[in-house]
């Protein structure tokens, strides 16, 4: 199938993605956790590109949980200036797919240095019109939910005015859309804490392949294994 036949067969609107297995990729060959999550976003890269060829609108990308600071000091260091360094570096990536930068995740919580880069990233990047790429770093959904309900009370928000609009426009996005499609690499079925109230109608895939190892061709494969779910939302299909 080519792209457009792709693109033909109906795209999902929001893709995410679990990007895990990058530790693993790495003991397999021998090698430090570290190379593994460089190698991991060399990944990352070349399926966002893909997701901007293909004209989807929203990926967004399991960086860091709230959860990843149990890691070894070690390795938190190396993430956060992968991180940075990759934000600092690589505008010309985001302008060349014309790819827009957002975030989720508390950013008060993190390093000042990644938090100015994050900010530089989301203004350089605020006027391109292709895809956005929603980076998730330093998120846990139930911290973001969290958060969204304190936005609220602080707001003074009366009980009558409480709905699933308010509360989704609470959350780190306002108009971020729900997930379509949920894809997680590395093998595990689980959610480990990412966009449990956007993925309340999802579709989710899972593959045992790692992160570093997951291509623009499996990517495709996922969009047309997404493609031919019948998507009922409560509904009984087809009755008129
Ligand atoms: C995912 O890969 C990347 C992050 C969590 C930052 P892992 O580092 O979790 O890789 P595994 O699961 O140990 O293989
Ligand atoms: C989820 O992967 C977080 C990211 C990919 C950033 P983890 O490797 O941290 O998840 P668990 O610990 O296996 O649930
Ligand atoms: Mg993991």
């Amino acid at each position: 199938m080519n792209i457009e036949e792709i693109k033909a067969g109906g795209l999902p609107e929001h893709v995410a993605i679990i990007m895990d297995g990058n530790g693993r990729w790495a003991k397999q060959r021998g090698l430090a956790r570290s190379q593994g999550h460089k190698e991991g976003l060399n990944s990352a890269k070349r399926i966002v590109a893909q997701a901007a060829s293909l004209g989807i609108k929203y990926i967004t990308l399991y960086t860091f949980s709230t959860e990843n600071w149990k890691r070894t000091q070690e390795e938190v260091g190396y993430l956060m200036t992968l991180i940075k360094g990759h934000l600092r570096a690589e505008f010309q990536f985001y302008k060349d797919n014309g790819i827009k930068i957002e975030h989720i995740g508390d950013l008060s919580g993190l390093p000042k240095d990644v938090q100015k880069e994050i900010l530089n990233a989301k203004k350089d990047t605020e006027h391109f019109t292709g895809t956005t790429c929603v980076l998730a770093i330093n998120y846990g959904s139930r911290d973001e939910i969290v958060r969204g309900i304190k936005k609220l009370v602080e707001n003074n928000v009366k009980t009558e005015d409480i709905t699933e609009k308010l509360i989704s426009d609470s959350l780190d996005i306002k108009d971020l859309p729900d997930v379509d499609l949920m894809i997680r690499t590395g093998g595990e079925e689980r959610l480990s804490n990412f966009l449990l109230w956007q993925c309340a109608y999802a579709e989710f895939l899972f593959t045992d392949t790692l992160w570093p190892d997951y291509t623009e061709n499996e990517f495709i494969e996922d969009i047309i294994k997404f493609q031919k779910r019948n998507r009922r939302f409560g509904a009984v299909p087809d009755q008129k």
